[in-house]
């Protein structure tokens, strides 16, 4: 008897727990995402926003908004499924072993893990109650910087190969009146050109299918604002992106409740993967933060993130740079390029950067269309190979370092040759270029063996190289593989091989070489994502060098991106003066792509003592906090503030942009943020012009309360088109 009584009450106890509600609020400092379980122990999300400081009260949340409908499924599914119940867009697809293709997930057990003081990370494990499918979500959570990292590993024992047919990195839900999306188009020259959308009923996709070279038409970075549109210091605001160098799709669904599902992750178009029992297949991270202040707190938390985890020695340093792209092109030998070295010299720069055009001897690279793949030193051009170069550079006085693009082929090269089942292309089928070149199949463990060893013969015969400019500037065309057809496997994994495959050569070569900064480069900035930047030190923002476009472009990547990060050159691509092109390009990692002895004297010394203020601003402008005062894209005039952590240096660079007669606007303050309102400030105006003389009073003490009150005035006018102020602490 006592023995029933007690198996009684274990069911009992086992129904009470199966009836309770599952809470699982993932929080930061500011923000929180609760997840829930339903009746049938399906979960959803049931908030996304403002953290509350009582968490019991997360409890009462599903019963304010209403979520389920029995006709349209569940909307706010944590990671919705696809042949069952769900009606919507799909996170989640697959095709089973035995040719079946519904999937239903239902909640298991999570597990909080606490990394450090700062970091946690929740996995939540979920099965399908008929199929032994599991997909287990991962939400990394960065307490201080508000940043929340998902992902989700899938996996199976059924008897067979599944496929995966869709599988989101995320799948989140927002409840608000209006979503104003942020989102991006370009091209060659023209990257991050801002569009701005209401969302209306349906889906609004961002996507790439461009294989490699993937962001050249839209990146996978984007601005979700809530109720209305943010501003710079005002409004909810979601900065979200996809860490995945390859095809992405970003679905932002409207409801029929009116309310936003997102569904981001690698694009399934012409990507099913197979995969084996017990495999686990873990997508890329998709990363957000999320701000009621403003897209300004947001972006300074992005940076703050980038810096500390992710960008490869985010919290270090950079090196300034002379490049040969734009003085020589393809045109070069040993004496001119040797006879750049000392230009490098007296400019002040710490490197040489020797880009494209060194390699290849039976097709030489001496166009773009030959010698792509041939990563041997052209004899005629440098008759005693790099390591020369890099002797004659440091007797010059300055580092050296080498452009490469080791994932590409031309056809006119000994590598297509001997190697033809190493392209991408289909036997079938015309050969279709992209810049007259194909990229290799980095899905064959072959090809990533010859990446790799592009870069390591380079170090291993030279190792003082200081510098990598990795540049990728093809599509993929005619996506088939020989070596995917060869293991027989099937030809829709090329897309995701691919990018694995590049990832698998990034860490061995990090695994080897820790810390040499290398530039992630593609045709200017056709891959820029924060898993490849896992690797690389700093992006190449575009080939258009032209200083007005730069402010803009230099602008929208400076929202998910530290400037630290981004490579800005001098170069000779516009007419405008040197000084403004030189004001621009201090506002991130500057470099030179100019020949030096043809600047005149004037130009030289204004040059030189740029470099020499760059040097006593950059801790400040790579590791300080950035403000975008005006934007350029409302205003006549863009102005945009870096102030160290301190907040005893700072320093706004201003320009014109739009050169208009009487220019009313440009005459009000600026008001200034960030600084402390308590401390006292001097104002100095740097980068002036050799003769010419500031307007501004440099003798004037200003509180931080009066500058970021009242404000300065830059004095910006047709005559001064670019004005730098520096503002330091007086003590
Ligand atoms: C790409 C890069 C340029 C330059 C050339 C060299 O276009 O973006 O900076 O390196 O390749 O061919």
């Amino acid at each position: 008897m006592r023995k029933i009584l007690l198996l009684l009450l274990l069911f009992h106890a086992l129904f009470q727990l199966r009836a309770q509600r599952i809470n699982i609020p993932i929080e930061t400092n500011q923000n929180a995402l609760v997840l829930q379980t339903d009746k049938d122990n399906r979960l959803g999300i049931i908030y996304f926003g403002k953290k509350l400081s009582q968490t019991a009260e997360y409890l009462n949340i599903g019963k304010a908004y209403k979520y389920n409908d029995e006709n349209a499924g569940i909307y706010n599914g944590v990671y919705t499924p696809s042949g069952t119940f769900n009606l919507a867009e799909p996170a989640f697809e697959i095709l089973h072993a035995d040719g079946n293709t519904s999937s239903d997930l239902k909640y298991i057990n999570h597990q909080v893990v606490k990394i450090d003081e700062n970091i946690n990370q929740i996995s939540i494990l979920l099965k399908d109650p008929i199929y032994p499918v599991e997909v287990t979500l991962y939400f990394k959570t960065y307490a201080k910087q508000n940043v929340m990292e998902q992902w989700s590993v899938i996996k199976h024992q059924e008897k067979g190969t599944v496929t995966l047919k869709k599988y989101a990195s995320a799948n989140l839900y927002f409840v608000a009146k209006d979503y104003y999306l942020h989102h991006y188009h370009g091209g060659w020259a023209k990257e991050m050109k801002p569009e701005d959308t209401k969302l209306t009923a349906g889906i609004k996709t961002l996507d790439s299918k461009l294989g490699t070279r993937a962001n050249l038409f839209q990146p996978p970075t984007f601005m979700l604002s809530f109720d209305r549109q943010a501003t710079e210091d005002d409004g909810k605001v979601l900065l979200g992106t996809l860490a995945w160098s390859g095809n992405f799709k970003i679905d932002f669904e409207k409801d029929s409740y009116q309310n936003l599902r997102l569904i981001a992750g690698i694009n399934p178009h012409a990507s099913e993967y197979a995969l084996a029992a017990n495999e686990e297949f873990k997508t890329p991270s998709f990363i957000q933060t999320y701000s009621e202040n403003g897209k300004g707190e947001a972006s300074r938390n992005m940076h703050d993130w980038a810096r500390k985890y992710r960008l490869l020695d985010g919290e270090g340093s950079r090196l300034t740079l002379l490049n040969n792209w734009e003085a020589t092109y393809f045109n070069f030998d040993e004496t001119k390029l040797t006879s750049l070295f000392k230009g490098a010299k007296d400019l002040g720069v710490d490197m040489f950067l020797l880009d494209d055009g060194w390699f290849a001897n039976k097709y030489p690279r001496n166009s773009d269309a030959a010698g792509l793949g041939d990563w041997q030193e052209n004899k005629k051009k440098l008759p005693n190979g790099i390591g020369y170069l890099v002797k004659e550079a440091t007797k010059a006085g300055v580092k050296f370092g080498i452009w490469i693009e080791p994932e590409m082929v031309n056809p006119k090269s000994e590598l297509y040759e001997k190697h033809l089942d190493w392209v991408i292309r289909e036997p079938n089928r015309p050969e279709i270029y992209f810049r007259n070149q194909l990229p290799l199949d980095l899905s064959n463990p072959e090809v990533q063996n010859f990446v790799f060893g592009v870069l390591d013969d380079l170090f291993t015969k030279n190792p003082e190289l200081a510098f990598i400019k990795w540049d990728c500037n093809a599509v993929v065309y005619n996506a088939h593989s020989m070596y995917l057809e060869r293991m027989k496997k099937p030809q829709t994994q090329l897309y995701v091989d691919y990018v694995k495959g590049l990832y698998k050569i990034l860490e061995r070569i990090r695994a080897k070489y820790p810390k040499v900064p290398m530039m992630l480069c593609s045709g200017g900035g056709g891959r820029v994502d924060y898993e490849a930047l896992k690797y690389f030190t700093e992006f190449w923002v575009s080939d258009n060098t032209d200083p007005l476009e730069r402010i803009f472009m230099q602008w929208e990547y400076s929202y998910y991106y530290p400037v630290i990060a981004q490579c800005n050159h001098i170069t000779d691509w516009s007419k405008v003066g040197i000084k403004f092109r030189t004001d621009v390009a201090m506002m991130g990692k500057m470099g030179y792509d100019i020949v030096v002895s043809k600047l005149d004297e004037k130009e030289l010394e204004f040059s030189q003592n740029a470099l020499k203020n760059y040097a006593n601003l950059k801790e400040t402008i790579w590791h300080g906090d950035m403000y975008r005062l005006v934007n350029p894209f409302e205003n006549q005039m863009a102005s945009v503030q870096f102030v160290n952590k301190n907040k005893d240096q700072s320093v706004v660079f201003n320009y014109l942009t739009e050169n208009r007669y009487d220019l009313v606007s440009l005459l009000k303050g600026i008001k200034l943020s960030g600084l402390d309102t308590k401390k006292k400030y001097k104002i100095k105006e740097i980068n002036l012009y050799p003769n010419s003389k500031s307007t501004i009073n440099t003798e004037q003490i200003y509180s931080g309360e009066y500058l970021m009150t009242i404000g300065i005035n830059p004095d910006i006018s047709s005559r001064r088109t670019s004005v730098v102020l520096e503002i330091n602490e007086v003590k």
